[in-house]
């Protein structure tokens, strides 16, 4: 089937969902998304939303901590810009009906700490403050008349010119996004959507590395996509490793332990209970997220162990069961009472810091396509983001990118859109063997937790490459000899964003951020 909308949102976390709701007074907004609209990143969210909302704290605190996260490389002026809107941003957020968490006198919000914050400046809504997020912004979709949300709908690809017969190459200027190709999971019909205006609000890719705090959806589809359309992506070997993942082997998605935790005074300790932060950082316990998940990263391999503990104890009985009331129940649940116990944890992949490229509009280096939230990359985070600003970029950018497609959507034309010819599935056959794939997503996802996780050499991303070689060929003869499936089609993304993880880390010749080499050790300045 063909369908045509003025704006075609793919993703239904806090950037696409922000991204409709602001566009929806103006035209036809579509929202697709591949499983349940709530499913995402965004629900799982513990620790919150940073910004700056009272005088006793300023935008020049919290630009100076976003930049020393960084590790020197983010962009400026995009950090003044995102960091400067938040309060606005975050008035929006409660005005669409999320409620955040206020302190005891009920006038002003209740402000958490996480790693890296000189201030208490995290915005929250107990230890659930995403699935708040995403209630609140979900319901307010659904009340707009003009935004239709299609659940189970997985963009497949980017139309451009490619699919209009004429050669794309990454040096072809004026690539343009006339839509989407998209199949429909319940029918297995792959659909084309025709729109003025696509903004990719996919995600990350948590699933390129076998343990991950984030959802099975986080195959990173938008990057993928953008690579195959030649649009220009950026920071991909900068994936940030949450040092405090609940220790539960079987369990998958990795269940998350805030740092908001180690904010009220948790503190990590080895397997012998000794403290050994002071080691690495003077910030101890609250140091930068690479900084933490290298030296936890460091302790267990020289003590051989599988993880190590959090201390939460020390916050007192209380405020645990009434400020982490989800962490509570979920440790309680397999045997750990954190108000006695100590946590076992340990790092896992969180939070994909490059992206798409996008300019301050969030505009892609593909005319016509936009993107925001974790799929994007926008300068913020440099080599490493700081906690909590991921959620506030998500809310900036999809803010900026509705104001500039307002402006213009309507002189975009959609007489060539219309030539977009229907997606070929002629003399496809259904593999029916899942195990090629589900085998090949594990091969992959231990390749990038062993070879290109917390700590690389110039040897461990030559492994990966070769080991990556074989499987993308593999999947590309199985892909060119069957009909589309969503796993097959995950495969296919994942293996593309390993594919440029390790390209952009063999590329980055300086260890910075969250890129750490062997043997690029004493090139460090
Ligand atoms: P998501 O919320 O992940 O949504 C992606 C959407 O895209 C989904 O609707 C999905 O179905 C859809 N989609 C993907 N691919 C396709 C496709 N091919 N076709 C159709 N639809 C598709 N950040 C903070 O700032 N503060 C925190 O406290 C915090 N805590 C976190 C805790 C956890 C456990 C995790 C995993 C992350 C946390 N983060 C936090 C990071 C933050 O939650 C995410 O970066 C953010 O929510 C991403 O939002 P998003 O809208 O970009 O994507
Ligand atoms: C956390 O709550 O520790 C996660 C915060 C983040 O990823 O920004």
């Amino acid at each position: 089937m063909r369908f045509e909308v003025d704006f075609l949102v793919v993703g239904s976390g806090i950037a696409g969902l922000s991204y409709a709701l602001k566009v929806a007074p103006y035209g036809k907004v579509c929202i697709l998304t591949k499983g349940d609209a709530a499913e995402g990143s965004t629900r799982y969210a513990q620790g919150g939303i940073a910004a700056v909302m009272y005088d006793s704290d300023s935008f020049d605190k919290h630009i100076q901590d976003t930049l020393v996260a960084g590790d020197g490389i983010c962009n400026r002026e995009v950090v003044e810009m995102t960091i400067r809107e938040a309060p606005d941003r975050i008035r929006e957020l409660v005005q669409y009906g999320v409620n955040f968490d206020l302190d005891r006198k009920g006038d002003k919000f209740d402000l958490h700490r996480e790693g890296g914050h000189s201030e208490f400046r995290i915005l929250h809504h107990k230890d659930n403050t995403g699935e708040e997020i995403e209630r609140g912004l979900l319901e307010a979709a659904r009340r707009h008349p003009n935004i239709e949300i299609k659940e189970r709908q997985f963009a497949i690809d980017i139309i451009t010119q490619h699919h209009l017969g004429q050669r794309v190459t990454k040096h072809t200027p004026n690539i343009e996004c006339y839509g989407v190709y998209a199949l429909d999971c319940d029918t297995n019909r792959i659909d084309t959507y025709l729109s003025r205006v696509t903004l990719l609000a996919t995600g990350g890719m948590g699933n390129v590395y076998s343990t991950t705090t984030t959802p099975v959806i986080s195959t990173g589809d938008g990057v993928a996509m953008v690579h195959r359309a030649r649009g220009v992506l950026a920071d991909l070997e900068f994936m940030q490793f949450h040092p405090t993942s609940l220790y539960n082997p079987a369990e998958k998605p990795a269940f998350l332990i805030t740092e908001a935790m180690r904010g009220a005074g948790a503190i990590l300790k080895d397997r012998d209970g000794k403290e050994f932060m002071q080691k690495y950082d003077s910030r101890l316990s609250l140091a930068p997220r690479d900084i933490v998940a290298r030296a936890i990263d460091n302790e267990m391999k020289l003590s051989g162990k599988d993880y190590l503990y959090l201390d939460a104890r020390g916050i007192g009985k209380k405020h645990l069961i009434e400020g982490f009331p989800t962490i509570y129940a979920k440790c309680l649940s397999i045997g750990i009472d954190i108000t006695r116990d100590m946590i076992p944890i340990r790092p896992a992949a969180h939070y994909q810091c490059g992206g798409i490229k996008v300019d301050r509009n969030g505009e892609s280096s593909i005319h016509n396509l936009y993107a925001a939230g974790e799929c994007s990359c926008t300068g913020l985070h440099g080599g490493n983001r700081l906690a909590s600003n991921s959620l506030l970029e998500a809310v900036v950018y999809a803010h900026n990118a509705a104001q500039a497609t307002i402006s213009t959507y309507l002189q975009i034309d959609l007489s060539t859109h219309r030539q977009v010819p229907d997606w070929n599935a002629e003399g496809m056959v259904l593999n029916e063997e899942m195990v090629l794939i589900t085998q090949t997503k594990k091969e992959l996802q231990e390749i990038m937790w062993n070879y290109v996780g917390i700590v690389r050499s110039d040897l461990r991303l030559q492994r990966a490459f070769d080991r990556l070689n074989l499987i993308f060929r593999e999947t590309e003869d199985l892909y060119n000899r069957s009909v589309l499936t969503e796993p097959l089609s995950e495969l296919r993304n994942l293996i593309a964003c390993a594919y440029l993880i390790i390209k952009m880390a063999r590329a980055r010749r300086e260890n910075v951020g969250l890129h750490y080499s062997l043997d690029l050790i004493e090139k460090k300045v």
